[in-house]
This record gives structure tokens, C-alpha cells and sequence, in this order.
């Protein structure tokens, strides 16, 4: 039973140590226990099934003289400089000088909440008036546990924080396997896999802010083995946090890891002074018996329901015009591609960098133009709003791009404002793509951020999409509006107040879809995706790259979030991209006036079937992977819709194989019981299917056990089947 049944009211339970008292942080199937020991220290003593769980623990012995626990159990938040000599979860230096931190447990309280609960467990140090809550969400249905800390200094004196992470786990046994994801600009989202040996392995971003292209806050745990995907124990975890983080797995002990998440504490180190407190990202996981692909279904469900701001609306399919004209473009050439668009079938059209900056400084290319958000009056000497205005009348919607935390050296802004971007005296400018960071930590680049976007929608009413961009990285990470004792509050400072124009903007335009892009995929975890629909997973639009990359992203991010465009990079078969595209939030980055017929009638068709037959159960259903991409030359995958009344399975041959044809596969997720009928959908304008079961008849269970043969076998082949039960 959780708490939230036993207490309709708001449960309190004081209890000294001694009193033993069981917390439970529990969801519909998983349950992390915790219990005081005899020293009052908060242990977890399981982390596992909800129905595994000990209905009557016994009470934790407390640390022997060697400062070694209950080999069965951890510290649920350990202090540093005490006995505790593995990697603290949260470490301090005291107003006088003790660098010692020992956290006894003093109450908790559950509160429940439509979705879950809320749990707080309040712990304070042994001495001093240090208190620490940790502080668990849970999505009931979802069986996803949110946890952060809430860290106060109760003290009459500045004390300085070291270390405060998200959160500390530790799990048994000696196969614990980690998989984590590394990259670089356009090659994002690499899979690296290893077995947790003794010593600690650290996988940590300090880029300051679009770290994500090279390492990326979340990752996969197998505990008692590699990560499959539908069997086996498997932790998934995603740091909420777009700058610095640090995911540390310590393997100490023999037979014991213990897992700490989050912001990086390098560089970043928080003075506190007397009253003020400091609240850690929230770092989500769930913990699966079933596999990775379990939890990855989670996850997604969790993600459209609270983690972003879908809301259940079906995602536009639009057109991009940054793939097709780069910087290039004018009014009558953008009217142009709007109706050509149109006609394609695009829902709406996205303006993308090059429509701002005037004079010498107009954003004719990457070198200048950044922080001078006017339209640049040569190219659009009517501003926006023709454009928008262009668009509703072809019948679609408009959207621009932005990038509000940037500045060039030739532009107003810099000119009128050299101190406000991040940089350290005595030290030469340092560039990334000609630009530099605004320093986010000071009120008026707040401001201005917010400004930009704000005036930029109010000159052109009736944009409905804004892509919002960030392409250079932090180096010499100075700010000249912190004073020279708070230096190391940038990193941490910039991501909290970015934060506040995301949801600032939200706030002021509640309609709107807002992707999240950072040169490609730098900025992709749930601490941005708060406040945004979709995010831009990388610059490499090749359909075979993009295979492998977004089945990386699929293990924490639904389909409807990942931005997925058709555009001409790697010269692929226009059919091939689509197939590829249309498994994510559709989109192009193309220009139909220079298409020949044949694109033209295949990217007419693959929008209309994706409106069509695709939008709903893609952006909304269940994935199940089923041929994961370099496992074979085929890759495969299908969603299924919650109610089970409709699938769509996608196939792509990413390399010639003679024998594909008789291999099969098999979907996941369909009702056994139901009768589906098969059909073929997006076959190649002018093509018939060579499906064997296409518009024929089975069950859901015939389906999933003896799999369906593809008429795939050259690289480049692919399918898209749609399954409806009748
Ligand atoms: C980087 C993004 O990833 C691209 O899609 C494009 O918006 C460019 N920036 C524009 O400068």
C-alpha cells in the first residue's frame, strides 16, 4: 500500500530514529525503501519490484569502525569528509571551517497528487543547522520517480556547498552494465556499452550549455547483465538539466555501485549564505524488469504527459527552409517556398537564421548580426508580417527561428553592451561559429533574451512555431556582473535563469510550439523540454545516420518530440527518407520548386499518408524496437496506439542482404486476441505492395509469434505497414 492510499489528508509522520519508521517511494510496479539506521542516518534498503519490497524491514545497523554499513544497503544522501569515504552526495565547508557532513533523518511527509505523490524526507546535519529534503515525485501510472534535493543553510554564517546531487542510488551485485551516449556536431547520440569494473567511471558535460552534442544526462543501467530489451533489470535515468552535469558510478565495495546524479560540481561550487537554500534539477528514472524497452514506454508516456508541453496536440507537419536556402533568401523568394509548401502539403512554414540584422551587420552569413533582432529590411522590407500573413492566406501557419542567448561582434547589441557576455579578463575573446554567450546570469541579458522573442512574435502576429537555437558553447566561463567571490555560480546561475525566459515565454504564449535546438542536438534532456514541444536532434539529416540516432533518442524521448526531416543530405531515395522521417515528428527541410516530378509526387504522398493514416499512432502510441540498427542491415520498429486498435510498423534495409526476404518480423504490443487487417501503406507512387499479407487478415497473436515476411532486400528498401483491428 502507498501512502497515498493509507492517507487521503496530508500524512505527517515525525518520528525519531529509533522509531524506525519505513519510507516508501512507491508507483503502480516499482518501490524504493527507505529506513533510518541505528544512527539515525537514512539507508535504502530496496529498490525493485513493489510487491518484492520487505513488509517488515528490520532496522539498518549503522556504520562499523572501518565506516563500512550494512553491506545489504547504502546511504540514502551521504555527507562528505565524514565516515563515509566514497563520492559524497552532497559535501560542505561550514561558516566555520568543519568540511564534515553527517545527515540524520528527522521526519517526512507524503502529500498526494493526481498523478502519485510527493514525498519530502527531511534530514539535518548531526551538528550543524545543515538540512537536506529529498524530495520524490512519482507518476503512479507511469512508474516514473522524479527526485531532487532541497539543500538549506539554517546557519547564521555563508557555508559553501561542494557537492549536491540530484540524487545517490546503490544497487548490489558485480554484472552491472552501463550504456550512455557520446558525439560530436552532426554525429550525435553514439551508443557506448561497458561493464561497471571496480573504480568509478564518470560520464560528465562541461560545455556549459549545448553539451549535449558530445555527451548526453541520461543513460541505461543493466543490473545483472548487458541492457536487452525486453527482458531483464534495467534502470533508466535522465538528469533534467541542460548545463554541467556529472553521472558518477562508483563501484567501491565488491558487489556494491553507487550511482549519483547530478550538476556538475567542478567549477560550480555554491556559497549559501544564512537562510538561502539551493534546489538541485530533478533527475527521472524508473526501473524496469522487462528490459529497456519497458522503461522506454514509460518514459515517452511520462514525457507527453508531463515532461514537455505536447498536451496531446498532434505535431505540425512543416517545412524548414534552412536545408534548402541556408542564408539566401528574400520576401518574394520566401513567399514562394510558402506556397510551394502548401502545395506540398506542409501544415506549416518554419523561417529559419538569416531574416534579421540590418546595415553591416545584417545576418547575411554566420559572421555577424546575432543580438540585432529587426528584420533585416533589403531581404524583408515589410518585416514579418507579410510573411505570416502569406502563409495563413496559402492556408498554412508560419514559424521563425531564433537564437536569443548569442551575439556577434558585428552587432548593436555588442557594440552598445561589450560586458555582457561570458568571458574572463586578461583572456582573448574565444569564438564558436563567429559568436559569443551572452551571459545569462545578468538581469538584462534575461531581459533581452525574453525581449527578443517577444517582440520578435508581437511584429509578426499569428506565428504560431518558434525554433529556438544556441550554437556556441561556454569557454572562460567569466561573468563581470558576478562579483569576483561568485564566479563559480555562472555555469549554474546561466541554466536557472534561461529557465525563466523558457518558461517565460510559455507563460506569454501558452499556443505556441517551440522546438529546442542547439546546433543540432546540443541541448536535449528534460530541463529544457519543460517548456518546449520538440527538439532538433541533430544537424546530420542523412535517413541512414538518422536511423541509428534516433532509436538512440528513443530511449527516453517520445516520437512526437523528435523533430525528424526529410531534406536531400546524403542523396537517399526520396521514399527512404520519408519512411525514415515519417517514424518521428515529421517535417522537411526542402524546396518543392526545385523538386523534380517524381519527389515531388512521392513527398506529396508520404505527408498525406502520415496525416492521414501515421500522425496519431506515431506521435502517441507504444514504440516497441524490434530490430535495433546495427544489429543486422535491417532495422525495424512499430507503435502501437494504448487502446490496441491500430499499429504501424516501419522497415528499413540499411544494407543489401539476399536472405531478407525470408526473414521476419515480428511486431510487439498488438492485442493476441484482436484481428488486425495489414496494409501496406506509402508504396512508391506507381509501385504495387509485394507485401504477402497485404489487405489480408490475422490475429494480433498470429502476428506477434510468427512474424511477417518483408518484401525488403536491397539497401534502401523499406515499409511501412499499418495494422487496424476490426
Ligand atoms: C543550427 C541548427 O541546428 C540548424 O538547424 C539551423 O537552424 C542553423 N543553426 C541556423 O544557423
Amino acid at each position: 500500500m502507498t501512502n497515498r492510499i493509507l492517507a487521503p489528508l496530508l500524512l505527517i509522520a515525525a518520528a525519531a530514529a529509533a522509531d524506525a519508521e519505513v519510507i516508501r517511494i512507491a508507483t503502480r510496479s516499482i518501490e524504493l525503501t527507505y529506513m533510518p539506521d541505528e544512527n539515525g542516518e537514512l539507508i535504502q534498503i530496496h529498490f525493485g519490484l513493489r510487491d518484492q519490497a520487505p513488509q517488515s524491514p528490520e532496522q539498518p545497523k549503522g556504520p562499523d569502525s572501518a565506516g563500512y554499513g550494512d553491506p545489504t544497503a547504502g546511504s540514502a544522501y551521504p555527507g562528505g569528509g565524514s565516515v563515509f569515504v566514497g563520492k559524497p552526495a552532497v559535501s560542505v565547508r561550514h561558516a566555520d571551517g568543519n568540511t564534515s557532513t553527517v545527515l540524520h533523518y528527522l521526519r517526512h511527509e507524503t502529500t498526494p497528487e493526481e498523478s502519485g505523490s510527493l514525498t519530502r524526507i527531511e534530514l539535518k546535519d548531526a551538528h550543524y543547522p545543515f538540512h537536506v529534503d529529498l524530495m520524490f515525485r512519482t507518476r503512479e501510472q507511469e512508474d516514473i520517480i522524479e527526485q531532487w534535493s532541497v539543500i538549506r543553510n539554517g546557519s547564521d554564517g555563508e557555508i559553501l556547498l561542494r557537492d549536491f546531487a540530484s540524487a545517490s542510488l546503490t544497487f548490489q551485485g558485480d554484472e552491472n552494465w552501463l550504456t550512455h551516449f557520446h558525439g560530436s556536431w552532426a554525429n550525435e547520440m553514439n551508443i557506448a556499452e561497458s561493464r561497471l569494473t571496480a573504480g568509478t567511471k564518470l560520464i560528465e558535460n562541461r560545455y556549459g550549455t549545448m553539451g549535449n552534442l558530445y555527451v548526453a544526462p541520461h543513460f541505461l543501467l543493466g543490473l545483472g547483465g548487458p541492457v536487452r530489451e525486453n527482458e531483464g533489470t534495467v534502470l533508466l535515468g535522465s538528469l533534467a538539466w541542460s548545463g554541467n552535469f556529472a553521472l558518477n558510478f562508483e563501484v567501491g565495495l565488491p558487489g556494491r555501485l553507487r550511482v549519483n546524479a547530478g550538476i556538475h560540481p567542478e567549477s560550480s561550487e555554491r556559497h549559501l549564505p544564512p537562510g538561502e537554500t539551493f534546489t538541485t534539477p530533478r533527475f527521472i528514472y524508473t526501473l524496469s524488469t522487462r528490459g529497456a524497452g519497458e522503461g522506454s514506454r514509460r518514459f515517452h508516456r511520462w514525457a507527453r504527459k508531463y515532461g514537455t508541453r505536447i498536451n496531446g496536440k498532434p505535431q505540425f507537419v512543416l517545412n524548414n527552409n534552412w536545408e534548402a536556402t541556408g542564408f539566401d533568401f528574400d520576401e518574394a523568394k520566401i513567399l514562394d517556398i510558402i506556397q510551394a509548401s502548401k502545395d506540398l502539403g506542409a501544415e506549416l512554414f518554419l523561417l529559419d537564421d538569416g531574416w534579421f540584422a540590418n546595415g553591416e551587420n545584417a545576418r547575411i552569413n554566420d559572421k555577424a548580426g546575432l543580438g540585432d533582432w529587426e528584420p533585416n529590411r533589403e531581404r524583408l522590407p515589410n518585416g514579418l508580417k507579410p510573411l505570416v500573413d502569406g502563409a495563413k492566406s496559402t492556408g498554412i501557419e508560419f514559424g521563425i527561428w531564433v537564437e536569443p542567448e548569442m551575439v556577434n561582434v558585428k552587432s548593436e547589441l555588442y557594440t552598445n553592451h561589450p560586458d555582457w557576455i561570458v568571458t574572463q579578463p586578461h583572456r582573448p575573446l574565444s569564438f564558436r561559429r563567429n559568436q559569443l554567450v551572452l551571459d545569462m546570469s545578468r538581469p538584462e541579458v534575461r531581459e533581452h533574451a525574453f525581449r527578443c522573442i517577444d517582440e520578435t512574435l508581437k511584429s509578426a502576429p499569428g506565428t504560431v512555431y518558434l525554433k529556438w537555437d544556441s550554437n556556441s558553447y561556454m569557454t572562460h566561463p567569466g561573468s563581470s556582473h558576478l562579483g569576483p567571490d561568485r564566479q563559480s555560480h555562472l555555469y549554474v546561475d546561466f541554466i536557472h535563469n534561461l529557465y525563466q525566459v523558457m518558461e517565460r515565454v510559455a507563460e506569454a504564449y501558452p499556443d505556441l510550439t517551440v522546438m529546442i535546438c542547439s546546433g543540432g542536438g546540443g541541448r536535449v534532456d528534460y530541463g529544457s523540454l519543460a517548456w518546449f514541444q520538440q527538439f532538433w536532434p541533430s544537424d546530420n539529416t542523412d535517413p541512414l545516420r538518422r536511423i541509428p540516432m534516433q532509436h538512440a533518442y528513443s530511449y527516453f524521448f517520445p516520437a512526437a518530440t523528435i523533430s525528424s526531416h526529410v531534406t536531400h543530405a546524403g542523396q537517399r531515395p526520396p521514399k527512404f527518407a520519408f519512411d525514415v522521417a515519417m517514424s518521428g515528428r515529421l517535417g522537411m527541410d526542402l524546396d518543392p520548386r526545385k523538386m523534380p516530378e517524381e519527389e515531388l509526387a512521392t513527398s506529396k504522398q508520404g505527408i498525406e499518408v502520415y496525416k492521414t493514416h501515421l500522425r496519431d499512432v506515431v506521435q502517441f502510441g507504444d514504440l516497441y524496437r524490434l530490430e535495433a540498427p546495427g544489429s543486422g542491415p535491417r532495422s525495424s520498429l512499430n507503435y502501437v496506439l494504448e487502446d490496441r486498435s491500430k499499429a504501424a510498423l516501419f522497415a528499413w534495409q540499411t544494407a543489401d542482404d539476399e536472405s531478407a526476404a525470408a526473414r521476419t518480423v515480428k511486431p510487439g504490443g498488438l492485442d493476441p486476441e484482436r484481428r488486425y487487417r495489414i496494409e501496406e501503406v506509402n508504396v512508391k507512387p506507381g509501385d504495387t505492395s509485394k507485401l504477402e499479407l497485404h489487405e489480408q487478415s490475422r490475429s494480433g497473436r498470429e502476428l506477434m509469434e510468427e512474424g511477417i515476411k518483408l518484401p525488403l532486400a536491397r539497401q534502401f528498401d523499406s515499409a511501412v505497414l499499418l495494422f487496424t483491428a476490426h
